[in-house]
């Protein structure tokens, strides 16, 4: 009997699904949200709005799209966070429905554990190869920075974060004084590409051990924007691509400075980037150099599977489903929640 999971995923302003048939992926789709755009974030009720609309097309589609029928499923696993709790609240609540209504198993999966398993997503036209356990894996989304240990697909456990803002949201708050819409990180490595990331230097904070600091930067950021405005009120205009370069070097340097700490004192050398800010073309560029001096085996996500995607979490529901690892129907999403 083949197993066919169906994934869904509304911990933010993305609302997804996707179908995994014995491990491999058959269907993946994501509506956005615009909703948010005048506002420079996301608004948790214009969010869980949306989401609302949104679920039952996205799921219909998805399942359309892998060839298969609703009766067919074996499970549904849906994200129980962390993230927006409104917003989880819509897709737990379809996901207790679904699995009522056709009898099968509910499955909740951490949004985070779950960005680290698009590693063991497989394709029918390119198998690829997986990672060996165990490996490190610097997960870098909009509203977490950690280096994690990954000693098995459900098993992981932190070994460094940061003490205030996210790498993501650094880019989208300086994204934002720079004028771009929100989310302001794939902008910011857009423009980059064209600016000299030399022409601006912002000292690093020093954190201890694998902890990351991101809101002095931020800070920093601002003041240097804030005080050339005065003297020239077109220096953003005239110096967009440079700060864009410069800030995105400064923390990309961050990142890997610190995930090359991780891979010495562990002498793990499989490592592996995962969530939004991996599709970062610097921090990627960064990661290969380091690779091949460090003699790394490096894993990095497609593009489409390092920002939210419900595909990592059917292939995580995969993988509970295999230990039938299910969850009670008196399952709560969870704005916060620790690795299992
Ligand atoms: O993992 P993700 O999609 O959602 C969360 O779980 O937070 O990450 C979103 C974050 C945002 O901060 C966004 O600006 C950032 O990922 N991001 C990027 C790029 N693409 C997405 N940051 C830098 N460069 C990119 N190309
Ligand atoms: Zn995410």
């Amino acid at each position: 009997m083949m197993i066919n999971i169906l994934g869904i995923e509304s911990s933010c302003d993305d609302t997804a699904a996707a179908v995994v048939q014995d491990g491999f992926l058959l269907s993946s789709l994501i509506a956005g949200q615009q909703v948010h755009k005048d506002y420079g974030g996301v608004v948790p009720e214009l969010a869980s709005r949306a989401h609302q609309q949104n679920i039952v097309p996205v799921v219909d589609q998805a399942i359309k799209k892998a060839g298969i029928s609703a009766k067919n499923i074996s499970a549904v696993a849906f994200t129980r966070g962390p993230g927006l709790l409104g917003s989880l609240m819509v897709g737990t609540s379809f996901a207790k429905g679904f699995a009522l209504a056709m009898d099968i198993p509910l499955i909740g999966v951490n949004h985070l554990q779950a960005h680290i398993m698009v590693h063991f997503i497989r394709k029918k036209e390119q198998p690829g190869s997986f990672p060996r356990f165990p490996f490190i894996c610097l997960l870098v989304s909009g509203g977490h920075t950690q280096l994690v240990m990954v000693k098995d697909h459900l098993k992981m456990n932190i070994l460094g974060h940061t003490i205030d803002d996210a790498a993501g949201e650094a880019f989208d708050k300086c994204g934002k004084i720079l004028g771009f819409p929100y989310p302001g990180g794939g902008h910011i490595d857009r423009i980059a590409r064209q600016g000299n990331q030399q022409a601006f230097a912002f000292t690093k904070p020093k954190t201890e051990g694998l902890d990351f600091s991101f809101s002095g930067l931020k800070t920093a950021f601002l003041y240097l924007v804030r005080d050339e405005m005065k003297k020239d009120p077109s220096f953003i205009q005239r110096n967009l691509a440079d700060l864009a370069a410069s800030l995105q070097k400064t923390i990309v340097d961050m990142l890997v400075e610190r995930l090359t700490r991780a891979a010495e004192q562990t002498r793990i050398q499989r490592i592996a980037l995962a969530g939004g800010v991996s599709a970062n073309s610097g921090l990627r560029e960064a990661a290969k150099k380091a690779a091949r001096q460090k003699n790394w085996e490096l894993f990095m996500p497609e593009t489409d599977f390092a920002t939210d995607n419900a595909a990592m979490i059917a292939i995580t529901g995969y993988h509970k489903h295999l230990k039938k690892q299910f969850s009670g129907h008196d399952i709560s999403p969870q704005a916060r929640l620790p690795y299992e």
